[in-house]
């Protein structure tokens, strides 16, 4: 094995694996203390490095990557571990990546299709058909891949939309108030092919296949099942009580640490958590209408963040994640294109302290 400092302020390393016949190499802190017991056998060198086990040596960008001048310029928040951008997630994007930055679990809940005006130009959820939202969606993922650690985690939390066809909506009920605002995608008359009247969609399942297509793989479909579900008033289906949060990653081995998040057997070992969590929904804010809850991100970052490491939220709405991380002793990185939520996220930081 070599190991060397590079500029960057990251650790490389190259490790012969020879059962594979291949050589591993990737980055790693020079500095990263270990959550488990196997990653701290990995870093003694007392476990073989295989691929695995080298995907649990944590990929954290330097203490200073926040300080880079040309991101704090472009930032619409920054210290030294906490940096808000105000602008479309692809640009965000690329000011991240220029800077180097590297993230280690992304995770988020985008607009789901039809559901909400942001009232903002730019933003994603409301185009004409379901393909062209689904295109936009995995755009949006297409450009976090080069800020996504090499080992880490994307993780997003999906909904689905029925076709309505019925034009706009008239009743004044006053819990749908927010999702009603004048005439959306699915109202109109549709395509009569996937877009007719009471169709499913199956957004979540389109955006992840559209994901593998683009080369994430898809580890988890999780199912958030909701204990009290908004009355949908429908007759004819069931009620509606799930969303979904997809684990993707970009490859084979990345790092993931079961103990903090895990069930405990009856032998005392640590299983790892169920693909079904039961969380209430979070209440709405009075700026933000689809806030979603804490317990949501906590799968997601305990167990793919390693210590000192990054969390971004690519639509960061009111800072749910963002809060979270910093609770939890990680930096993060919020993105929203409108700017009313970006002084939420902030507002949500300054009651942290
Ligand atoms: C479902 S909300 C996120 C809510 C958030 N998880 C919370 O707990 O508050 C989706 C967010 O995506 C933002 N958004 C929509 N299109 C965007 C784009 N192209 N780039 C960045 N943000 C966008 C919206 O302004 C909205 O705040």
């Amino acid at each position: 094995m070599t190991e060397q400092l590079t500029g960057d302020g990251l650790m490389t390393y190259e490790a012969d694996n020879r059962d594979a016949g291949q050589t591993v190499s990737t980055k790693c802190s020079a500095r990263s203390p270990s959550p488990s017991s196997r990653l701290a056998a990995v870093q003694n060198s007392e476990l073989k490095l295989t691929k695995a086990n080298a995907a649990l040596r944590p990929q954290v960008s330097a203490p200073d990557a926040f300080r880079d001048p040309a991101l704090k310029k472009a930032a619409f928040y920054a210290d030294d571990s906490v940096l808000i951008f105000n602008m479309d997630i692809r640009e965000a994007m690329a000011h991240l990546e220029k800077a180097g930055v590297l993230v280690n679990c992304i995770v988020t809940s985008p607009p789901f299709y039809g559901q909400r005006d942001y009232g903002v130009d730019g933003q994603i959820g409301l185009e004409a058909h379901p393909v062209e939202f689904i295109n936009s969606l995995v755009s949006c993922f297409e450009s976090c891949k080069p800020v996504l650690a090499e080992n880490g985690s994307l993780w997003v939390n999906i909904g689905d939309t029925y076709w309505s066809g019925k034009g706009e909506h008239k009743s004044g009920e006053e819990k749908q108030g927010a999702r009603r605002f004048g005439l959306r995608p699915q109202d109109k008359k549709g395509d009569g092919l996937l877009c007719k009247p009471k169709q499913l969609l199956l957004i979540p399942h389109r955006f992840a296949i559209g994901m593998q297509d683009r080369d994430w793989i898809v580890r988890n479909d999780n199912v958030w099942v909701k204990p009290n579900p908004i009355p949908d008033q429908v007759r004819d289906r069931c009620s509606m009580s799930h969303e979904y949060v997809f684990h993707f990653v970009k490859s084979r081995w990345y790092y993931f640490n079961k103990n903090p998040v895990g069930r405990k057997a009856a032998s005392g070992k640590t299983l790892p958590p169920a693909d079904t969590w039961e969380i209430a929904p979070a209440r709405s804010s009075h700026t933000h209408k689809a806030r979603f809850s804490e317990e949501l991100v906590r799968i997601p970052v305990l167990s793919t963040t390693p210590d000192g490491g990054v969390v971004l939220d690519p639509f960061g709405g009111s800072g749910t994640t963002l809060a979270f991380a910093r609770r939890h002793g990680f930096r993060a990185i919020g993105i929203d294109i409108k700017r009313e939520f970006c002084e939420s996220m902030v507002q949500q930081l300054r009651e942290l302290e």
